[in-house]
C-alpha cells in the first residue's frame, strides 16, 4: 500500500513541480534515461538514400544520464553496416562532435575524411534512432538562415509591390492613350520622335545603333524608292511581343543594301552614328542591322509619307509660304551639315553630302525638307586618309555636279571645296522649288534642272552644258516681278557661280531666307505699298 502510495505521491509531486518550474530547470532535475535502439554494428541493406529502418530489435535504456540515441551508416567496397548506440554528446564519437542531437528524428549527416562512406545522426526521443533519414533538408533553420530570411523578405515584398504598381500604371497610361492602342503611327514628324525619347515606345528599343544581336520585328510593306545602291521600303515596326500588342506598330522606312553594297551601307551608318548630325531636317535614324539570312544590310529610319521633293514638285504647285519653308529648311540643314559647331556651340565635324538633289530630299508634313541618303557623304575631319581624299574627286549625280567636280578639278587640299560643291547642287534644287511656286506667275510643269538633257545625263554631256556652254537653268524675267522670288533667285545665281570661291555659303543663304520670310505679303499689297516695302528691305540690307 505504502509502496503503491509512494509513486502516486511521487508522481503528484513531480506533476506539481512540472507545473511550477521552468522547462530547463525541470530537465536538469528530471534526469530521465534515454530509450534508444542499441544493436552496435550490424550488416544492413540500407542504400544510404531516403529513409531506412535500422533493423535492430533491441531497445535499451541508456546506461548514463545525458546519453542520446545515435545511428551510424557506413559503406565500403565490401559491405554496408548500421551501428545503433547510446552516446553522451559531450564526448566525440569517431572523432565527430554530436552537435544537433536535440531532435525527435535522426537526420543523417555525411562526415567526410573517413575511410568509408560515413553518415551519422543523433536524437533524444524514444527509439528515435530506429528510422534514419538521408537527403533531408535541415528541420531546424540555422540562425544565419533565419537572419537572411528576416532581412530579405521585407525588401522582396516592397520590390514586388513597386513593380506591380509600376506595371499597372503603364497599362493604365497605355489605355488612356488611344494613339498607341492599335493605331498605326508614322514617323513622319521627327520632332514627335524626339519628343518621345525617354518614353517606352519601341523606337527607343531601336535607338541609334542596334548593338543587340536580336533583329527588330519588322514587316516590309511597299517599295517607296530605288537608288543606285539600295531600295527603300515602307515597313511596320511591331511594338510588343504579347498577344494584346500584336497589332501595335510604328511605320518606319527600311533602306535595304545587298551584301555587295556593304561600303555604301557602312558609310551611311557611320555618318548617321554621329550624334551631332541630328537636326530637324536630317532624316531621323533609328538603327542599322546586318540581316545575315537574307545577305542584306538594313538602315531603319523615320518614314515620310509625302515622298521625295522631286515627286512632290511634279505633282504640286506650291505657295510662296511653302516655297519659303522648303527653301529655308534646305539651306539651314546644309548649313548645319557644313558647320564646325552644333547649335549649342560645341565643336562638330563638318560633313559634305556630295549628292544633294531633289530625289534625296523628303518632304515632311510641315512642308520642310528632310535631307536623306548619306551614302556618299564625307566627314571633313583632319584625319581624312589619302585614300579617302583620292576617291573624293568625282562622286554624286552628273546632273547636279558642280563644274569643278565634272572636271575632277576639286581642290582636295581644302575642305571648303566640298562644301562649295554642295552649295552648287543646292542652288539647282532651290531653282526647282521656285519653278513650281505660284509666286512666279504662270507655272510650267515640273522639269529637272537641265531638263532638256536625257533622263540620266552622263558626265560628258553635263560638261558640255555646264563647262563649255557655261549653261545654267533659266530664270525667266517674269519670275523676278515678285520681290521675294527675285531675292531668292539672286542667291541662287550666287550659289551656282562657276568660281567655287565666289559662291555663297549655305549659312548665308539660310540667313537671307530668314530676312524674307514675310515677303509674300507683297503679293497681296498694292503697287505703292510694294514699293514702300521694297525700300524698307533695301534700307535693312544697308
Ligand atoms: N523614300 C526614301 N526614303 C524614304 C523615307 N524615309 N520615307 C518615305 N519615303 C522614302
Amino acid at each position: 500500500m505504502k509502496l503503491l502510495r509512494f509513486p502516486v505521491f511521487c508522481c503528484g509531486a513531480i506533476l506539481l513541480g512540472a507545473a511550477l518550474l521552468p522547462v530547463e530547470t525541470l530537465g536538469s532535475i528530471l534526469k530521465i534515461k534515454q530509450l534508444c535502439k542499441f544493436c552496435d554494428v550490424r550488416e544492413s541493406s540500407c542504400p544510404g538514400k531516403g529513409v531506412c529502418q535500422v533493423d535492430c530489435e533491441k531497445t535499451a535504456i541508456c546506461e548514463h544520464d545525458n546519453e542520446v540515441c545515435v545511428s551510424i551508416w557506413r559503406k565500403d567496397d565490401d559491405n554496408t553496416t548500421v551501428e545503433t548506440v547510446c552516446h553522451n554528446p559531450v564526448n566525440p564519437l569517431y572523432g565527430v562532435i554530436l552537435d544537433d542531437y536535440n531532435n525527435t528524428k535522426c537526420i543523417m549527416k555525411e562526415k567526410k575524411d573517413m575511410d568509408t562512406k560515413f553518415f551519422i545522426c543523433s536524437c533524444n526521443d524514444e527509439e528515435c534512432n530506429e528510422n534514419i533519414i538521408f537527403n533531408s533538408k535541415p528541420l531546424v533553420q540555422s540562425p544565419l538562415g533565419s537572419a537572411l530570411l528576416v532581412s530579405l523578405v521585407p525588401p522582396l515584398i516592397i520590390a514586388i509591390v513597386v513593380i506591380t504598381s509600376f506595371y499597372s500604371y503603364r497599362v493604365y497610361r497605355q489605355q488612356q492613350n488611344p494613339r498607341k492602342k492599335g493605331q498605326p503611327r508614322d514617323f513622319s514628324d521627327q520632332r514627335a520622335i524626339i519628343a518621345e525619347e525617354g518614353s517606352d515606345s519601341s523606337s527607343q528599343l531601336a535607338n541609334n545603333l542596334n548593338h543587340n544581336t536580336e533583329l527588330l520585328p519588322i514587316e516590309l510593306d511597299v517599295l517607296v524608292g530605288k537608288g543606285r545602291f539600295a531600295e527603300v521600303y515602307k515597313a511596320k515596326l511591331r511594338q510588343g511581343s504579347s498577344v494584346s500588342e500584336e497589332h501595335r506598330f510604328e511605320t518606319v522606312a527600311v533602306k535595304i543594301f545587298q551584301y555587295e553594297e556593304y561600303a555604301s551601307w557602312k558609310n551611311e551608318k557611320d555618318i548617321f552614328s554621329d550624334a551631332d548630325l541630328k537636326h530637324e531636317n536630317v532624316l531621323h535614324f533609328l538603327t542599322a542591322e546586318e540581316r545575315k539570312g537574307q545577305r542584306q544590310y538594313w538602315l531603319i529610319t523615320a518614314y515620310h509619307p509625302l515622298g521625295n521633293l522631286q515627286e512632290y514638285l511634279t505633282n504640286h504647285v506650291i505657295s510662296w509660304h511653302d516655297m519659303w519653308l522648303l527653301g529655308s529648311s534646305l539651306a539651314s540643314v546644309v548649313a548645319h551639315l557644313h558647320s564646325e559647331r552644333t547649335s549649342c556651340g560645341r565643336c562638330k565635324v563638318p560633313v559634305a553630302h556630295r549628292d544633294i538633289k531633289s530625289s534625296n530630299i523628303l518632304v515632311k508634313q510641315d512642308m520642310t525638307c528632310c535631307l536623306c541618303d548619306f551614302g556618299l557623304a564625307l566627314r571633313l575631319d583632319n584625319t581624312l586618309s589619302v585614300d579617302e581624299l583620292a576617291n573624293s574627286g568625282q562622286v554624286g549625280t552628273a546632273r547636279y555636279m558642280a563644274p569643278e567636280v565634272l572636271e575632277s578639278r576639286i581642290n582636295l587640299e581644302n575642305i571648303e571645296s566640298f562644301k562649295q560643291a554642295d552649295v552648287y547642287s543646292m542652288a539647282l534644287v532651290l531653282w526647282e522649288i521656285i519653278s513650281r511656286c505660284s509666286a512666279i506667275g504662270e507655272v510650267q510643269e515640273y522639269k529637272p534642272p537641265f531638263g532638256n538633257l536625257r533622263e540620266h545625263p552622263c558626265v560628258e554631256s553635263m560638261k558640255d552644258s555646264v563647262l563649255r556652254d557655261r549653261g545654267r537653268p533659266e530664270i525667266p524675267n517674269s519670275w523676278t516681278s515678285h520681290t521675294g522670288i527675285q531675292m531668292v533667285c539672286g542667291s541662287i545665281e550666287e550659289c551656282w557661280d562657276h568660281d567655287p570661291e565666289a559662291r555663297l555659303t549655305a549659312q548665308c543663304v539660310a540667313e537671307r531666307f530668314d530676312d524674307i520670310e514675310y515677303l509674300d505679303k507683297l503679293s497681296d499689297c498694292s503697287d505703292s505699298e510694294e514699293k514702300l516695302l521694297e525700300e524698307i528691305i533695301v534700307v535693312d540690307e544697308k
